[in-house]
């Protein structure tokens, strides 16, 4: 029976898990690696030190895990981080750290896309969404501007997974769903955009060949096997971008079921038969990694991510002490929260640490806090940040319900949503019951499942999903506090119009 690997590129690590035929979990492994911010607003990571480094130790890793051989993997599946640059020159060696989906250095370029292709209105024809600072092509007319003798030298553009396909197979390829996050693909065509190229003067040839996310792409080289454990000739499937895979993980591969995940970004996810669009781009609609699909999504840049940096900021002690006893700092910080009232008498946060993208596209928007009084303890802030993301999340339900998507099932999933506390939050905010699954492996486990539809282990993607997935709890919402919570949605709603030209004021002080 063969078994399927998935590698996970993110941003945070790489994580490559190992599965059968039947969806079990057999192994897995993780290898993190850091974010270098040189300048403000800037993000990078190196994709050999960083990325194949950990691909590698990590696939070693699962094998001998489970101490099975090369010879017993059927296929490899890739995701990852989306929208990165990893630009190489024509010998296919990296030319500069790739510049990730959380750097905002580009609101300038991003301007000037749109005005190249002819406004946002020719973008939405174009592309069906606006140019977000995240995505690709403007860091390619950044390096353009910025590092011209680099750009001079560019043969190729991939993104982050795709190098390491490169690196497994010494193919340059892509897949629908992760070139999607590029602007520089036609989604309702699901191939390149001839119009965007040429607006940008972005040679065909730069980008590689795009594949639907379980077709295979090419074949373990002998020197990837050397490398990895890895048989040569293994096949490796297109795979997806980690919002894809991570749709194809929660089996939102069908109407109506809503994958909503809780990682350093937050993601709420709807499958759609059609190529639908949202006709004022505030909810984006890309290629899903299920074969003539596509899948909506409203993309929350600070979610985990905001809890993440108030435990470093603020919860440094519970940081000590969680180490010393063996617990977890996130723990102790959500009991503090837990003995706040909903709605953290009227303690609001604006999660937008990194600017934001759903539902207001603004790289100028910061954290706020708003609502502090001599009461305010720090478990009012921890509150407050569950709270927040909480509030953004419903942000992107509301946005999905104005343009008609269904919603009858909640699917929850990432690090945010192994904390029973901040699941009721979600499902009390949002008044939806939030369900979790047997495998909460997300991207990684999408990506093994693409694997195993490509070798032809499962007919179809949302065969593979049925074949391997179940809801194993189910968080109800309470009517008590979702309609505390409703008042001051209602504020919080008001805060970010009320502060849109202070945060490009103080982006502009600050000199960004
Ligand atoms: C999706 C997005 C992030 C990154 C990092 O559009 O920007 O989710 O893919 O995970």
């Amino acid at each position: 029976m063969p078994l399927f690997l998935g590698i996970d590129t993110g941003t945070s690590g790489t994580k490559t898990v190992l599965i059968d035929e039947a969806g079990a979990l057999l192994a897995t492994a993780a290898q993190e690696y850091a974010l270098s911010t040189p300048h403000p607003q800037w993000a990078e990571q190196h994709p050999d030190t960083d990325w194949w480094s950990a691909a590698q130790a990590t696939v070693q890793a699962v094998l001998a895990k489970v101490g099975v051989s090369g010879d017993q993997i059927g296929g490899v599946g890739l995701t990852g981080q989306m929208h990165g640059s990893v630009f190489l020159d024509r010998a296919g060696k990296v030319l500069r750290p790739a510049m990730l989906w959380c750097d905002s250095r580009t609101g300038t370029e991003c301007a000037e896309i749109t005005q190249a292709i002819g406004g946002t209105k020719k973008l939405f024809e174009t592309i069906g969404q606006p140019v977000f600072t995240s995505f690709t092509a403007p860091k390619i007319v950044w390096l353009r501007k910025h590092e011209p003798d680099i750009y001079a030298r560019v043969a190729q553009v991939l993104l982050p997974k795709d190098y390491i396909r490169y690196k497994l197979t010494g193919e340059y390829a892509t897949e629908v769903s992760d070139a999607s996050g590029t602007s520089l693909l036609d989604v309702r065509k699901r191939d390149w955009s001839p119009a965007m190229l040429s607006a940008l003067q972005i040679p065909r040839d730069w980008l590689p060949r795009v594949y639907e996310s379980p077709e295979v792409s090419g074949a373990i080289t002998a020197e990837a096997a050397a490398l990895t454990g890895l048989r040569a000739g293994t096949p490796v499937v297109g795979g997806g971008g980690d919002q894809a895979a991570g749709g194809v993980g929660t089996g939102a591969v069908e109407a109506g079921r809503v994958s909503s995940a809780l990682g350093t970004s937050g993601v709420v996810f709807a499958h759609s038969a059609d190529p639908f669009f949202d006709p004022e781009m505030r909810i984006q609609t890309f290629c899903h990694a299920v074969p003539g699909a596509w899948h909506l999504m409203g993309c929350m840049l600070s979610s985990g991510g905001s809890l993440r940096w108030l435990r470093d900021t603020f919860f440094q002690p519970e940081g000590v002490v969680s180490k010393t006893i063996g617990g977890d700092a996130y723990d102790l910080m959500t009991r503090g929260a837990a003995t706040v009232p909903p709605g953290s008498e009227g303690l609001l946060f604006l999660p937008y640490l990194t600017g934001e993208r759903t539902p207001y596209p603004d790289p100028d928007a910061t954290g706020v806090f708003f609502g502090a009084t001599l009461r305010t303890t720090r478990a009012y802030f921890a509150r407050a940040v569950l709270e927040g993301v909480a509030y953004s999340f419903k942000d992107a339900f509301r946005l999905l319900q104005e343009i008609g998507v269904p919603v009858s099932e909640v699917r929850a999933s990432g690090g945010g949503a192994k904390s029973a506390f901040w699941l009721q939050v979600l499902a009390d905010v949002i008044g939806q019951p939030h369900r979790l699954l047997n495998v909460d492996e997300g991207p990684a486990f999408g990506a093994a499942l693409l694997a195993g539809v490509g070798t032809g282990a499962f007919a179809t993607v949302p065969e593979a999903c049925a074949a391997t997935l179940r809801t194993t709890s189910e968080t109800k919402p309470n009517a008590t506090a979702g309609a505390v919570y409703e008042k001051y949605y209602s504020l919080y709603r008001e805060l970010y119009p009320a502060l849109q030209a202070s945060f490009k004021k103080a982006a502009q002080l600050s000199g960004q």
